[in-house]
C-alpha cells in the first residue's frame, strides 16, 4: 500500500471538480482536497445538486465524497497540509491592457501562486493543471522560489485533454496523460510523485513525461489541431454547398485513410467551448510576441473560419427565408456548445442568437440542460428572446427551427407534430447533421443542413 499523499486542487471548476473526483475514486491512498473561492460551486459541490452536469460524475463523487474527496473554501488550510497543489483555477482570453482579446488572463494563476507563497510551511510541487501559455512554469518558478523561508517549489505541467460530456470516461481511460519537469533531481523526484498518482489507474506507456516547456505547449498545440480539423472540414462544407457534394461523404472518404483518420471531421455551425478559442488566440499572441508573424497568421485563420462558419449559417437563413426574419420566431434546438454537457461558453448558439436578435428575430431558446447558462448569457443581449425547454412547445408558431446542438433527443422527436404546429412555409436549419433530412422534406419541411444541397419546397 503506497503511503498516504495529500492532493491539493485549487479551483473547483469543470476540470478541478471531475479530475480530482476521478483520481480520489482511483487512489485510495490520496487525501484529496478541492478548494475554490467561490462559495456557492462549494456548497454544490458537498450538495446532491453537483454544480456541473457531467455523465458518470454523481456516481464518482457519490463513492469518493467524505471518504478521501473533500470539497472547502479553506484554502489557507489546504496548502498547508498538501504535498501536491494543482491549480485548476481560469485562463480566460485577457479583455483588457496589452494583448487584451489574445493573450491568457495570467491574474487568477498569480494569485494563486501567491497564496500558495502565503500559507505554505514545507516544500510543495506545484502542478500546472490549467493550460497556460508555454514558459508559465518559469514565471511561477520564479514568484514561488523568491521566499527567504527557504520553502522549495517544484512546478510541474500536467494539463488537461478531457472534453466535457465524457469527462468522466476520458479521465478514467486516457489516451495518454502528460507530465513535464524541469529535469533535474528535484524536478524528475516531482514529475515521479505525480505519475506514480495516475499510475494507480492508468497504464504506464500512457503516461509520457517531457521538459516542462514541451507539455506547456503540447496542450495548446493539441487544441489548436483538433480545432484545426472542424475549420478544415467547414470550409469544405461551404465548397460542398455550391458543389452538390456532400460534407458527411467527403468526411468519410478522408476519414478512412489511417493517416487522417475519422475523428473530428464533422461539419457544424461551429466549434465552441471555453478553450479551443482562447488557445488558438493564446498560441496567436505567444507566436507574434517571438515575432513569428507567418505562424501567428497560419492559427489565427483557425478562429477566423470559424467566425465565418457562424456567419455564414445566419446569412444562410436570411437568404433562404426570403432576406428577412425580423418579427420571426425561430426555435434554436440547443444552446450548449456541445451534446451532454451544461456549459454554453462561447457556444455557436450564443453566435447565432447575436445575429438573429440583430436582424430582429424572435428567439426561441430551448436545450435539456443549459438553460439556466442561456438564461445568464442572454438576459443583456435585448430583444425578443424566450427560454423554453419544451421543444414542441419552442417549435410552435415558429418559422424556421435551427438546431445547435447535436443532443440526441432531436433525432426523435416527432416532425409531423412540430410541422402542423408551425408557420408555413416552415425551414429547418441543421446545424449539426444529425436529423433525417430526407424524411424531414417529405413531411413538407424546407431542410438545409451544412455542406449539401439544400431541400427545398421553395
Ligand atoms: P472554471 O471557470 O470552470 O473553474 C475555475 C475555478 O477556479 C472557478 O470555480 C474559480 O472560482 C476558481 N478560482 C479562480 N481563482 C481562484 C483562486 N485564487 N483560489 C481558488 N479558486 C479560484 O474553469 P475550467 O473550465 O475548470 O478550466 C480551468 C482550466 O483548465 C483552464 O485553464 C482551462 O483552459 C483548462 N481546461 C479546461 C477544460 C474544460 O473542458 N473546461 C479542459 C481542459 C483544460
Ligand atoms: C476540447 C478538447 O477536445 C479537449 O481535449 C480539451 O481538453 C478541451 O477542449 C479543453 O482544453 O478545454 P471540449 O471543448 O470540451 O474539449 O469539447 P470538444 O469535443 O473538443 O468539442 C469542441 C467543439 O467542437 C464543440 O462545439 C463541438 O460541437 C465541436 N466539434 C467537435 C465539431 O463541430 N465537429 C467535430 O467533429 C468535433
Amino acid at each position: 500500500m503506497p503511503t498516504l499523499v495529500n492532493v491539493l486542487c485549487i479551483g473547483a471548476g469543470y476540470v478541478g471538480g471531475p479530475t480530482m473526483a476521478v483520481i480520489a475514486d482511483r487512489c485510495p491512498h490520496a487525501r484529496v482536497n478541492v478548494v475554490d473561492v467561490n462559495a456557492a460551486r462549494i456548497a454544490a459541490w458537498n450538495s446532491d445538486s453537483l454544480p456541473i452536469f457531467e455523465p458518470g460524475l454523481d456516481e464518482v463523487v457519490g463513492r469518493a465524497r467524505g471518504r478521501n474527496l473533500f470539497f472547502s473554501t479553506d484554502i489557507e488550510c489546504g496548502i498547508r497540509d498538501a504535498d501536491i497543489i494543482f491549480v485548476s483555477v481560469n485562463t480566460p482570453t485577457k479583455t483588457f491592457g496589452e494583448g487584451a482579446g489574445r493573450a491568457a488572463d495570467l491574474q487568477y494563476w498569480e494569485k494563486t501562486a501567491r497564496q500558495i507563497l502565503a500559507h505554505a510551511d514545507g516544500d510543495k510541487v506545484v502542478v500546472e493543471k490549467s493550460t497556460l501559455p508555454v514558459r508559465t512554469a518559469q514565471a511561477m518558478d520564479r514568484i514561488l522560489n523568491s521566499n527567504a523561508r527557504g520553502l522549495r517549489f517544484e512546478v510541474v505541467s500536467n494539463p488537461e485533454f478531457l472534453a466535457e460530456g465524457t469527462a468522466i470516461q476520458d479521465l478514467l481511460q486516457p489516451d495518454r496523460v502528460l507530465i513535464g519537469s524541469h529535469e533535474t533531481p528535484s524536478g524528475l523526484r516531482a514529475r515521479r510523485a505525480v505519475a506514480d498518482l495516475y499510475a494507480s489507474w492508468v497504464p504506464r506507456e500512457r503516461i509520457i513525461q517531457s521538459n516542462l516547456w514541451s507539455a506547456e505547449l503540447s496542450k495548446l498545440t493539441a487544441n489548436a489541431f483538433l480545432a484545426q480539423r472542424i475549420s478544415s472540414i467547414n470550409s469544405i462544407s461551404a465548397l460542398c454547398e455550391v458543389t452538390e457534394a456532400d460534407v458527411d461523404e467527403v468526411a468519410y472518404a478522408i476519414g478512412t485513410d489511417s493517416r487522417i483518420g475519422p475523428r473530428f471531421l464533422k461539419a457544424s455551425v461551429g466549434f465552441g467551448g471555453s478553450c479551443f478559442h482562447k488557445d488558438i488566440l493564446n498560441l496567436v499572441y505567444i507566436a507574434e510576441s517571438y515575432g513569428l508573424t507567418e505562424v501567428a497568421r497560419y492559427w489565427e485563420s483557425v478562429v477566423r473560419m470559424n467566425d465565418w462558419q457562424e456567419n455564414r449559417f445566419v446569412r444562410r437563413m436570411l437568404a433562404s427565408m426570403f432576406n428577412t426574419v425580423a418579427g420571426k420566431r425561430i426555435a434554436l434546438f440547443g444552446f450548449a456548445f456541445k451534446a451532454n454537457t451544461g456549459d454554453t461558453r462561447e457556444s455557436a448558439a450564443l453566435a447565432v442568437t447575436r445575429q438573429l436578435l440583430a436582424d430582429r428575430a424572435h428567439v426561441v431558446i430551448s436545450d435539456p440542460k443549459a438553460l439556466d447558462n442561456a438564461r445568464i448569457d442572454t438576459e443583456s443581449l435585448g430583444g425578443h428572446i424566450e427560454l423554453e425547454p419544451d421543444p414542441y412547445r419552442a417549435a410552435s408558431g415558429a418559422h424556421a427551427i435551427a438546431v445547435m446542438t447535436e443532443w440526441d433527443l432531436y433525432k426523435t422527436l416527432d416532425y409531423g407534430r412540430i410541422l402542423a404546429s408551425m408557420e408555413r412555409p416552415a425551414f429547418i436549419f441543421d446545424g449539426r447533421n444529425i436529423l433525417d433530412h430526407q424524411r424531414l422534406f417529405e413531411l413538407g419541411f424546407n431542410v438545409f443542413p451544412i455542406g449539401k444541397t439544400p431541400l427545398r419546397h421553395v
